[in-house]
C-alpha cells in the first residue's frame, strides 16, 4: 500500500558542539561516519543507512547524530573551523551487490554506464568502502576541500599516490581539515565525495548542514530559531520492510520525497513568517516547487507566494515568487508567511512540473508530487517580529562585468556516441589538469550542453553569477564535436559553438540575476554562461596548523552535480596558479 502522507513530524537535524581548547583560535570538531539504523516513516521498519556523527565535549560517550544524515555546524563568519573526520563504515558497502552487478554490467542501473572507478581505482582489490567529506560552497584550501582522490578507507588505505594532505594530518581512516569561514552568510553543506562511489555513498546518507552567520545577517529582522528550518530534500526507493534501494531504474510509484530523512513529512506551524533553507540533496532529482494552500478558498490564489532571499553563496534583493526549480546541490533561502491563513489551513509542498531528469518528455509529469505539509495548527506564540521581506534591507548585489580582457573558457558536456560515457571536453576526469587560471583573474565559463537533460554544474571554491544563456543547434554541433574526437581531434575539425547559435544570449532567471552562485543549471542545448570573479585560494594556514593554506599551483575540480553523473566522469580539475601582470 502507498505510504501515509503527513504522518510524521519532520525531523530537525541535530547541532553539532564545538570544542573551543582543541585549537586554539577555531572551533573544532570530531566527526565519525557509522552505520546504523534509521526509519523513513511510521509504516516503514527501520532501514540500514550511513551518517555521521560528532562528538559531544560535553559527552565524550554520547555522539550527536540520529544515524542517517549529520548534524549541522554552525559558524561565525572568519572564525575557522577544523574537523577531524574518522571513518568507521563496515568494510562492505550498504549498496555492494549493487555495485557489483554494475561492475559486472548487469543492468541494475540504468541508463547509466558503470562508473569507471573499477579501471582506475586508486584502492587494493580488495577495498570496498572509501569516503571523503567534502566541504560544498567553502572557500577551503585543496589540501581541506575534500575531493575525489582524497578518499580513505575504514581500514585507513589512503587513495593511492594522490594524497595531497601533509603526513601529520593524516592517520589511518582519519583526516584533519581546516575551513576558513571567509564565506557571506550562506548555507553550506557537507557530503561524500568518494572516488566514482559518491552516488551510493550520499545516498546511504552521508550528507548534512554547515550555516555560516555574519554580521550584516544578525541585523536584519528574519525568523529565526525554531522559525529558520532547514530542508534537506531527497528522494529513495524503499523495500517493502522499509530498507533502502538503490535503483535507478524508476519504476512508477517507486520514488518518495524524504525532506530531512522523513518521508512526507509535516511541519505544525504558527500564524507567522518562517525562514525555510532549502538544499536539494537528491542524487540527481530536480524539483520545481509550490505551495499549495487548502482550503483553497482561503487566498486569492491556490498557492502561496513566498519571498527569495539567497541562493547557494548568501543573500541577494528579496523576490516575490510562487514556484522555484531547484537543481541537485542548489540552495534557495526563502521566507514564508503563515500570518493570515486560518488555523487548521494546510500547505503543501508540491512539486509540480519537474520529472527525475529534466526537463523529461513533454508531457510526461512529474514522479513525485506531494512533498509535504505545514499544518496551521500552533498557537501563535508571541509576536512576529520579523520584517516583511520586501522591508528588510536585503541590498542588490552588484553584478560582476565582463572586459575586453575576461578569459572565456569552454567546458563541453560530452557525452560518447557509442559508450555513453559522460566527459567534460571528452577528456577523462583523471587525466591531469590541462586549465590554468591566473590567480586573481575574473573569467566567464561556458558549458555548453548539446543534450537532452539539464545539468546542475558546480565549481569548487568559487561563487560566480549567471550571466546568459544561448540556444544552439545541439544536433548539429554533437555531430561535428563527434567528428572532432574520432577524427583524432584535429584543429580544423573543432567545432566553433558560435556557428551553432539559434538565438540571441538570454538573460538569466529573475532568481538567479542578482544572485551568488556555486551550482548553475546548464539547460539542455544551451550554452551556459557564468562569470567567476577573482579566482584565488586561501593561502594563509589555519589554527596554527602547518601548510593547511594554500600553495600554488592550486589544483580544484567541477563538476555535475548530479551524483551519478560525477561518479561517471563528467568531471574536471582546473588549476590556479601565479597571477601574471
Ligand atoms: Cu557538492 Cu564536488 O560537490
Ligand atoms: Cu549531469
Amino acid at each position: 500500500p502507498p505510504l501515509a502522507k503527513f504522518v510524521d513530524p519532520l525531523p530537525i537535524p541535530l547541532a553539532a558542539v564545538p570544542d573551543h581548547e582543541a585549537y586554539p583560535g577555531a572551533d573544532y570538531y570530531e566527526y565519525t561516519m557509522r552505520q546504523g539504523r534509521w526509519s523513513f516513516h511510521r509504516d516503514l521498519g527501520p532501514a540500514t543507512v550511513w551518517g555521521y556523527w560528532a562528538k559531544d565535549p560535553r559527552h565524550p560517550g554520547k555522539p550527536i547524530g540520529m544515524g542517517y544524515l549529520g548534524p549541522t555546524i554552525t559558524v561565525q563568519k572568519d572564525h575557522p573551523t577544523v574537523v577531524k573526520y574518522r571513518n568507521k563504515l563496515p568494510t562492505t558497502h550498504l549498496f555492494q551487490e549493487v555495485i557489483d552487478a554494475i561492475r559486472d554490467g548487469k543492468p541494475v542501473v540504468a541508463p547509466m554506464p558503470p562508473p569507471p572507478y573499477h579501471a582506475h581505482k586508486p584502492f587494493p582489490d580488495d577495498v570496498n568502502v572509501w569516503n571523503v567529506v567534502h566541504h560544498h560552497g567553502g572557500f577551503t584550501a585543496p589540501q581541506s576541500d575534500g575531493m575525489p582522490h582524497q578518499s580513505f578507507s575504514p581500514d585507513g588505505i589512503h587513495a593511492d599516490g594522490y594524497t595531497t594532505l601533509e603526513p601529520h594530518r593524516v592517520k589511518r581512516n582519519e583526516a584533519i581539515y581546516g575551513y576558513t569561514n571567509h564565506e557571506r552568510a550562506a548555507l553550506l553543506w557537507y557530503h561524500d565525495h568518494g572516488m566514482g562511489m559518491t552516488s551510493v555513498n550520499c545516498y546511504a546518507g552521508l550528507a548534512g548542514l554547515y550555516i555560516i552567520r555574519d554580521r550584516e545577517e544578525a541585523k536584519l529582522d528574519l525568523p529565526r530559531g525554531e522559525y529558520e528550518i532547514p530542508l534537506i530534500l531527497q528522494d529513495r526507493t524503499f523495500l517493502a520492510d522499509g530498507s533502502l534501494a538503490y535503483t535507478m531504474m524508476q519504476q512508477e510509484g517507486e520514488d518518495t520525497p524524504v525532506v530531512n530523512g522523513k518521508a512526507f513529512p509535516f511541519l505544525a506551524v504558527e500564524q507567522r513568517r518562517y525562514r525555510l533553507r532549502v538544499l536539494n540533496a537528491s542524487n540527481e532529482r530536480f524539483w520545481r516547487l509550490r505551495f499549495d494552500v487548502y482550503p483553497t478558498d482561503v487566498m486569492p490564489q491556490p498557492e502561496l507566494p513566498f519571498w527569495l532571499i539567497g541562493t547557494d553563496s548568501g543573500q541577494r534583493a528579496p523576490l516575490r515568487m510562487l514556484s522555484f526549480l531547484i537543481g541537485p546541490a542548489e540552495r534557495y533561502d526563502l521566507i514564508i508567511d503563515f500570518t493570515g491563513l486560518p488555523v487548521n489551513t494546510t500547505v503543501t509542498m508540491r512539486n509540480f512540473n519537474a520529472p527525475v531528469h529534466f526537463p523529461g518528455v513533454p508531457g510526461e509529469g512529474p514522479e513525485i508530487t506531494e512533498v509535504m505539509q505545514f499544518k496551521v495548527t500552533k498557537q501563535l506564540s508571541g509576536r512576529d517580529g520579523t520584517a516583511p521581506p520586501d522591508r528588510l534591507g536585503l541590498k542588490v548585489n552588484p553584478p560582476v562585468e565582463p572586459t575586453r580582457h575576461t578569459r572565456r573558457r569552454q567546458w563541453v558536456i560530452y557525452q560518447h556516441v557509442l559508450f555513453r560515457t559522460m566527459t567534460l571536453n571528452a577528456i577523462p576526469f583523471m587525466e591531469p589538469s590541462e586549465d590554468f587560471v591566473k590567480a586573481g583573474s575574473t573569467e566567464i565559463w561556458e558549458y555548453i550542453n548539446p543534450n537532452h537533460d539539464a545539468h546542475p554544474m558546480h565549481v569548487h571554491l568559487v561563487n560566480f553569477q549567471v550571466l546568459n544563456r544561448q540556444p544552439i543547434d545541439a544536433a548539429g554541433y554533437q555531430a561535428q564535436y563527434d567528428k572532432w574526437v574520432f577524427g583524432g581531434r584535429k584543429k580544423e575539425d573543432f567545432p566553433d559553438v558560435a556557428d551553432y547559435f539559434t538565438g540571441p544570449p538570454i538573460p538569466p532567471e529573475p532568481d538567479e540575476a542578482g544572485s551568488n552562485k556555486d551550482v548553475v543549471k546548464a539547460y539542455s542545448e544551451m550554452v551556459t554562461r557564468i562569470i567567476i570573479p577573482d579566482i584565488h585560494p586561501p593561502t594563509r594556514d589555519i589554527a596554527s596548523i602547518p601548510d593547511s593554506g594554500a600553495q600554488l599551483p592550486a589544483t580544484y575540480i567541477h563538476h555535475c552535480h548530479i551524483f551519478e553523473h560525477e561518479d561517471d566522469d563528467l568531471m574536471r580539475p582546473w588549476t590556479i596558479v601565479k597571477g601574471g601582470h
